[in-house]
């Protein structure tokens, strides 16, 4: 099926998140080299990616939205309000600006922009570089479903997404854009645990990585309680009970809570901390 999305977009701001959605958009076909232009402070930073991808890019914020259908905000919180304000006099209302910033309201844009625009504020996370992106989405006061439709279309060609209400959306970044760090600690605990039982590193971590992903993958596809499917695991005086009951111990599941707790309260915070 040809998933491609005719529009001109722009991408503001080509660091690790930016990079990350550009590569992946380019390389699915959803967007076309000749319809990009990407823009960033740091003009090392963008000639390199520029010739990487074959996409032109520039430090002028304000021409690369010139032409654009689509403007995708990558910039870091502290910065939105700038940048917003730096390319207000070209913006207008058939255009779409989609923000991926953690903890910046889309009133908070709107306010910048100090005119009807379409703001769509979108939280993806870092495994859209490979196509298991998970991504919430919430339209902003002037924007609509052709508004969220067309930023779906962009972020289910890297993974999948939920649209929320704007108020979850520091929980979803707590929750699952933080949430690939607090995997890969629990990966590389399984990893060491399984050197720890003799086994050659490489082979460890791919039995941990593999078994995430099996684990990960039934509870998507069954739609299952995952203390149900804990429960079939777990035979009667066997081995899995033996490891359940040294996670209870050491309160894997209260550290896990607390940790997206406290995540999500920075999401929180994270705006007016800069
Ligand atoms: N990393 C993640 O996992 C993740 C997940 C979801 C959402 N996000 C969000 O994505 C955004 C970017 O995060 P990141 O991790 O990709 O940060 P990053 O690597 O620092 O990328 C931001 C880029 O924007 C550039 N920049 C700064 N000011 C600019 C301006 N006025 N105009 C154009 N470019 C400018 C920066 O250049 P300099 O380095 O020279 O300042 C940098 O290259 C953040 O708002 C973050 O909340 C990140």
């Amino acid at each position: 099926m040809n998933k491609a999305i005719h529009k001109r977009v722009a991408v503001l701001g080509l660091g690790k998140m930016g990079g990350i959605l550009l590569e992946a958009l380019l390389r699915e076909k959803i967007l076309s080299p000749e319809s990009v232009v990407g823009s960033d402070s740091d003009s090392e930073r963008a000639r390199l990616l520029g010739e990487r991808l074959g996409i032109s890019v520039t430090t002028d914020n304000a021409k690369a939205v010139e032409q654009a259908d689509l403007i995708l905000i990558c910039v870091k919180p502290n910065v939105v309000k700038e940048l917003v304000e730096e390319i207000s006099p070209q913006i207008s209302s058939d255009q779409l600006l989609i923000s991926i910033a953690a903890s910046v309201p889309t009133h908070y844009i709107e306010a910048a922009l100090d005119a009807e625009i379409p703001v769509v504020r979108a939280m993806p996370n870092t495994p859209c570089v490979v196509g298991y992106g998970m991504t919430g989405l919430s339209k902003g006061r002037f924007a609509d479903e052709s508004h969220l439709d067309i930023t779906r279309a962009l972020f289910e060609a890297v993974g999948i997404t939920i649209t929320l209400d704007e108020k979850h959306m520091d929980a979803v970044t707590g929750l699952s854009a933080s949430g690939p760090a607090f995997v890969y600690v629990i990966l590389e605990s399984l990893g060491e645990a399984g050197v720890k039982v003799g086994l050659p590193r490489e082979a460890a971590n791919l039995l941990a990585a593999q078994t995430v992903r099996g684990a990960a993958q039934v509870v998507l596809e069954t739609g299952d309680h995952p203390a149900l499917l804990k429960d079939a695991v777990t035979t009667p005086g066997g081995c899995t009970v033996e490891g359940l009951m040294e996670l209870e111990e050491g309160k894997l599941r209260l550290t896990l809570i607390k940790a997206v707790v406290k995540a999500t309260r920075r999401a929180k915070e994270l705006l007016l901390a800069n």
